[in-house]
């Protein structure tokens, strides 16, 4: 509810205020918990200065914009420059606006829902540019969505040398910082540090989200009035975050593109519109990322997916790489349907004369002789089994082997002279140009088309490093993939997109915003993927991760467990299988059979449940969390031991999400004698007892493996 009075605009949300001074020099007055209304909050201010020196005042104010030239000595949020060098900036506030719906932002995806919207506008005649200000609220919700649009009123071109989305001007503390952190096979890290002086930053440069840093971010302030802000960008490409703590005191938070080689040129009366960002202010770090979650589920992934359920799936890229025949793709279709498994995804490898990942990218036609006739045949028996079809394809790239590149080398992204880098032996496609993207796009259109595809899996396996126009490149990029993803998206509403970027290299909001599940991590090691998704799950909600039970052992880390182990890990996300299920025992058969039955029992709590972290695995080496439905009737608790423990009692774990008041029956899945009754408030006020787990019989398989357990918990 956003309300005016004299020269403040109070927005109140679900448990929070934020007040905005409008006046000449745009203040942040305060962002926290709700507050009761007061007539002005002219006490507030800085009234007087300071220090000797009047400059230095504006360093003292929580300003909602900054800019070059404009007198204060931190990181800023917008840098310009025009055609003579001057990138003297000095934005005052001219007004503001209150509406019911936030810009519409030109081939960029943004959250969706909200109820009001506040819109600030700043201007510098001098220069001659404005700067137009949003803040979306949500009925419900504490997210605020957020954004900056520059327009060019100067008469000549401008360069815009930074952008930023958001910043947001915090108290004096003593601050740590949370990000998700990684490599390939090891994405999204929580990583904590303190952060007392000078400046953080935490980027991705290589033009995707990436995964080495991920755009999302959680400061706490502790002690005295501590909170936690968290923000993350709806954007797929190069992003920078900035928590700059100047010697003046307070601490200015910036989030949005990265200004590495951004260079954007604005031509007279050319508008540029930042991409999203999203923030939101909370008691601690778990509050934060829970308001952050619920927001993706509801606010973020296409409004046609929210509640829909998503398909037990097999893929063939851990079951057979490239090697497959139309034999052993319906050999292992048909034991799938056994099983209970809903979809089978065929990876990469069907197209082409791609038997090896050194050729074929681009070549979008199906290898007949490989699928022992077409795509559509092979899908159409597929189905027949009683399975759903679904496809990988990788568009943003080319293979300097393929008939694409043969036919038209300039669709590539190349630099006259210089021998393109290959990676994975592979050179990215131009997604700038429109040719490239209708071209690319018409194949997929034709793949869907005959498939019937109920599903799609879009990786994209390297990043950027040939630099032609490097100010615009990075950004027209991601605005080229948008342009697909929003054409391919509007053709066919309800396919189902999984994407993925080697394992989970772009895991962002941006991507979120057309395909409702991402590929976490191409490690599926139950132990390496309990860090890796109880880091992403500070920012995303459990569905939005693809996760597998896949080959045992493990390929990348050699690891072995039992598929209960591996199940107990996976079933909290967008499941599946990826191994040759043609090849396993009867017992272990039996196995995958209860566990797709148990899934699909539980299947809206665990794909639709909202995600109660009881224990992260950074304190005691346990991982555990619950899954409940709203009204706390049906939940499903996991707990993964990552650490066997010689001599030391194994603690007791609390069990959070629950109605305090009401009784729950609770049971083992794993251990069907133990079943009990408690309160809510018991099993996370008592706790339960989970014990010993590395018994005899569930070491069977590996000394070192996690071990785990799965209560189910049902409302009496
Ligand atoms: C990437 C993906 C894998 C698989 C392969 C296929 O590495 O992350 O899941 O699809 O590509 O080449």
């Amino acid at each position: 509810m956003i309300e005016i009075k004299k020269q403040y605009a109070k927005i109140d949300t679900l448990n929070n205020s934020l007040i905005i001074d409008f006046s000449k020099d745009a203040k942040l007055v305060y962002l926290g918990k709700k507050i009761a209304d007061c007539d002005d909050y002219d006490f507030s201010g800085v009234r007087r200065a300071q220090t000797f020196s009047s400059a230095d005042d504006i360093d003292a104010l929580k300003r909602t914009v900054s800019s070059s030239g404009d007198g204060h000595c931190r990181e800023g949020m917008i840098y310009l420059c025009d055609e003579d060098g001057n990138a003297t900036v000095r934005l005052s506030c001219e007004g503001i606006e209150k509406g019911n719906k936030k810009p519409t932002l030109k081939g960029m995806p943004s959250s969706h829902g909200e109820s009001e919207c506040l819109t600030i506008k700043y201007g510098d005649k001098n220069f001659g540019v404005e700067v137009e200000q949003y803040f979306g609220f949500f009925d419900g919700s504490d997210v605020v969505a957020t954004g900056v649009k520059i327009i060019n009123q100067s008469g000549k071109t401008i360069k815009i040398k930074r952008a930023m989305s958001l910043q947001l001007d915090l108290p004096d503390g003593d601050y740590d910082v949370l990000t998700l952190d990684g490599a390939s096979c090891r994405e999204r890290r929580a990583v904590r540090r303190n952060v007392n002086g000078g400046t953080f930053s935490n980027s991705s440069v290589a033009g995707l989200s990436s995964n080495c840093h991920n755009p999302f971010i959680e400061v706490t302030k502790k002690g005295y009035n501590g909170f936690t802000v968290a923000t993350n960008l709806v954007y797929s490409g190069n992003h920078k975050e900035l928590f700059d703590i100047p010697s003046m005191g307070g601490a200015r938070l910036l989030s949005g593109i990265n200004d590495y080689l951004f260079d954007f040129p604005l031509k007279d009366g050319e508008e540029f519109q930042t991409p999203e960002a999203i923030f939101t202010v909370a008691a601690n770090e778990e509050a934060a990322s829970a308001e952050m979650r619920k927001f993706v589920s509801r606010n973020i992934i296409p409004e046609r997916f929210i509640g829909r359920e998503r398909p037990v799936l097999i893929n063939s890229w851990e079951s057979f790489l490239f090697n497959f025949d139309r034999g052993k793709l319906i050999e292992t279709c048909k034991k799938a349907a056994e099983i209970g498994i809903e979809m089978f995804v065929l990876d990469d490898g069907w197209f082409g004369k791609r038997d090896n990942d050194l050729s074929s990218l681009g070549d979008w036609f199906e290898n007949e002789k490989k699928l022992g006739g077409t795509l559509q045949d092979l899908a159409d028996e597929i189905r027949g089994l009683g399975l759903k079809f679904g496809i990988w394809v990788e568009p943003e790239m080319i293979s300097i082997d393929s008939d694409l590149y043969r036919a038209h080398p300039e669709y590539a992204m190349t630099i006259s002279g210089v021998k393109p880098l290959e990676i994975r032996h592979q050179i990215v496609l131009d997604i700038t140009k429109e040719e490239v993207r209708r071209e690319i796009l018409e194949k997929l259109y034709g793949i869907i088309e005959r498939s019937k595809a109920y599903y799609l899996k879009w990786d994209c396996n390297r990043g950027i490093y040939e630099l032609k126009n490097s100010g615009e490149l990075f950004h027209k990029y991601v605005l080229g993939l948008y342009d697909m993803l929003s054409k391919l998206t509007a053709k066919f509403p309800d396919l189902l997109i999984e994407s993925c970027a080697s394992g989970g290299n772009r895991f962002d909001l941006g991507m979120l915003c057309y395909t409702p599940q991402i590929w976490a991590s191409d490690d599926v090691d139950p132990r390496e993927r309990t860090t890796i998704q109880e880091g992403t799950a500070k920012a995303y909600p459990p569905l939005t991760m693809g996760a597998h039970v896949g080959h045992i052992p493990n390929w990348h880390t050699f690891n072995g467990t039992s598929y209960d182990n591996a199940f107990a890990v996976a079933c909290c996300g967008a499941f599946g299988y990826e191994f040759d299920v043609t090849k396993i025992s009867e017992k272990d058969e039996r196995t995958l059979k209860r566990q797709v039955e148990f899934y699909k029992k539980w299947r809206s709590v665990l794909q639709f449940g909202n995600y109660t972290v009881n224990e992260n695995s950074e304190e005691r080496g346990i991982s555990s969390y619950t899954l409940a439905d709203d009204k706390k009737e049906k939940a499903v608790a996991t707990v993964i031991y990552l650490d066997r423990t010689i001599n030391k009692l194994y603690p007791v774990v609390y069990i959070k999400g629950l109605l305090p008041e009401a009784k729950y029956s609770v049971r083992f899945t794993s251990d069907e004698e133990i079943k009990f009754t408690a309160s809510g408030s018991a099993l996370e006020k008592v706790g339960v007892y989970i014990g010993n787990l590395y018994t005899s019989e569930r070491i069977a398989d590996n000394y070192n493996s996690i071990q785990t357990v799965i209560m189910e918990i049902e409302k009496i």
